[in-house]
């Protein structure tokens, strides 16, 4: 069956917290899996870095591939890599159900759009804080995805920029229901609200949960907190 069918589910569903894994522990990836359903996530989001398009260097194939092992959680790929395309076919194979191409990466996103979309997954295109949602307009009927960046992509742990929210209330005028809005970067319980009334339904955390104790207190404080007025 098709990958995309977790966004529709999660189209369907109220807004999701969706927690960064870069702030786990790795050396313990299975124990951090687990606290992660047990706290009631509903997607684990994979940031992918190549020391190139972002200075940082992360994880690859490897990484994705032990998370489809230990879990039936949607994984949510985020490659912050230059040359996405060449590496589509893997990330899917690896077990992704999304895969995220970041617009300044690629000449012609439609084209990496559709590669992903061929294989059954689910496409998305990121956004910098720098990248006006102009720029991706002609592509978005190539998206079920859209992430808005809320900090420059790179490193976890970076203050949140309200331009995202103006971006995201934008795109919710041009795409409304029919494309997944997420964003990513500084979202803690101070901006995750206004991030869901701005549009996004998914809300990706990276150090307002891997910084705390308990995670399934932490998921439960922000998603309480994302839920509509
Ligand atoms: C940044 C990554 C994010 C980041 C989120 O490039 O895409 O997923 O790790 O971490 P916080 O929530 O700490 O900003
Ligand atoms: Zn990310």
């Amino acid at each position: 069956m098709s990958r995309r069918r977790h966004l529709v589910e999660l189209r369907q569903a109220p807004p999701a917290v969706l927690p960064s894994l870069l702030l786990c522990d790795f050396g313990n990836l299975e124990h951090e899996v687990r606290k992660l359903e047990e706290a009631g996530v509903r997607a684990l989001h994979l940031d992918v870095m190549d020391g190139r398009f972002v200075p940082n260097l992360t994880y690859g194939m490897p990484i994705v591939e032990a998370c489809r092992r230990l879990t039936d959680l949607p994984l949510d790929v985020h490659l912050m890599i230059e040359q996405p395309q060449q590496y589509i076919k893997q990330f899917h194979d690896a077990g992704a159900d999304v895969i995220t191409i970041h617009a300044e990466a690629v000449d012609a996103p439609g084209e990496v759009l559709s590669q992903i979309r061929e294989l059954g997954c689910g496409a998305g295109l990121a956004i910098n804080p720098d990248t006006p949602v102009e720029s991706i307009e002609d592509s978005l009927s190539l998206c079920d995805l859209v992430l808005v960046m809320s900090v420059q992509a790179g490193f976890g742990g970076q203050r949140f920029q309200s331009i995202a929210l103006d971006k995201l209330r934008r795109l919710k005028q041009l795409v409304g229901d029919e494309v997944l809005l997420e964003v990513d970067g500084g979202i803690n319980s101070e901006t995750i609200h206004d991030c869901q009334a701005a549009g996004a339904q998914l809300l990706v955390v990276g150090s307002a949960i891997f910084r705390e104790t308990s995670y399934r207190e932490a998921v439960r404080k922000l998603t309480d907190l994302a839920l509509p007025d």
